[in-house]
């Protein structure tokens, strides 16, 4: 009988090891792409994401969530026309950090496809529409670049701001930025990830720095297709923000290595647009995902305690 029940034990230890949790349970304006969090020092939760002058939802409790307007309500800074090829165009991607009292966000103008793609980068007080100053382009690139300029995240590290961007071509780049300006403070360029199965498809990074590691979590695969979408979230991890980035088998992130995260697991497909948050009760994972053809918003917590996180 004990050795049953301990196989028993063992079986559920291994199927809770693959399960795949659901998203938590949000509430209201849940229709999101590529979200990004952010709390302030009130405790408000403010979500940023892909959109017509990046649309603004927030919440006092992360779960019951309202749209307020968005980051640009009088229009796109007209800088950005030049990458999405029209006057107020879609924006993509931003990226949300809140320190002291700022809110920093860097987002991105393009066209699905194109390398002619900017990075921006705007700062608040509040968060709110219509509080939000313009610093302009932050990085470009353009046809036969390397790589591709999208998909910003910001890390603060000490008194060092890490710029990671990027997605297809030669993959995931990461660029040092000056704190007085929010713009690059050398040309250099790193490359963090990249692959080649499926045309390339890494986007969407974001370095954490959790523990003794930096963690950089990428998207694979194809995102915005509704339940066509097969983006799944990916992990590698390293002891420098600079890496190199290994994942859970020892294989290099810039050798195709990554290891799985989040993927389509039954009714939830395509999750992926990832960005962490660090909150009272742990590591917030972000993301979006699709049951339908418009993508909602996934929020759960995520355990590290093993050394590689877990979604919880
Ligand atoms: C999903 O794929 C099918 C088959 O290729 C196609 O007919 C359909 O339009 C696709 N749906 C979306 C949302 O892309």
């Amino acid at each position: 009988m004990w050795t049953s029940i301990v196989f028993l034990a063992l079986v559920a230890m291994a199927v809770m090891a693959v399960a795949q949790p659901n998203p938590g349970r949000v509430t209201g304006d849940i229709s999101v792409h590529d979200p990004t969090m952010c709390r302030d020092d009130a405790g408000t939760y403010f979500i940023f994401a892909t959109g017509t002058g990046i649309p603004i939802h927030t919440s006092t409790d992360r779960i019951s969530w309202t749209v307020i307007g968005s980051v640009w309500p009088d229009g796109a800074p007209t800088e950005t026309n030049q990458f999405t090829g029209t006057t107020n165009g879609d924006l993509w991607a931003p990226d949300c950090t809140y320190k002291d009292g700022t809110f920093y966000l860097y987002y991105a103008a393009s066209t699905f496809g194109s390398q002619n793609s900017g990075i921006f980068f705007a700062t608040s007080p509040s968060g709110l529409p219509g509080s939000w100053t313009d610093h302009g382009l932050v990085t470009s690139t353009k046809a036969g670049d390397s790589y591709n300029a999208i998909d910003p995240n910001l890390l603060l590290d000490g008194s060092n701001w890490i710029l990671s961007l990027g997605s297809f071509w030669t993959g995931i780049k990461e660029m040092a930025l000056s704190p007085s300006t929010g713009k690059p403070s050398s040309s250099s360029v790193t490359s963090l990830a990249q692959r080649t199965a499926n045309n390339g498809a890494i986007e969407a990074s974001v370095i954490w720095k959790q523990g003794n590691f930096y963690y950089l979590f990428t998207s694979w695969d194809n995102c915005c297709q509704g339940l066509n979408s097969t983006y799944n979230i990916r992990v590698g991890r390293s002891s420098s923000a600079k890496g190199p980035f290994v994942d859970q088998n020892g294989v290099a992130l810039t050798n195709g290595g990554g290891t799985l995260v989040l993927g389509t697991h039954g009714s939830v497909v395509g999750p992926g647009g990832q960005d962490l948050m660090s909150d009272v009760d742990g590591t917030i994972l972000v993301y979006h995902y699709y049951t339908a053809t418009t993508s909602l918003l996934g929020i759960n917590r995520l355990d590290f305690s093993t050394g590689w996180p877990i979604v919880v």
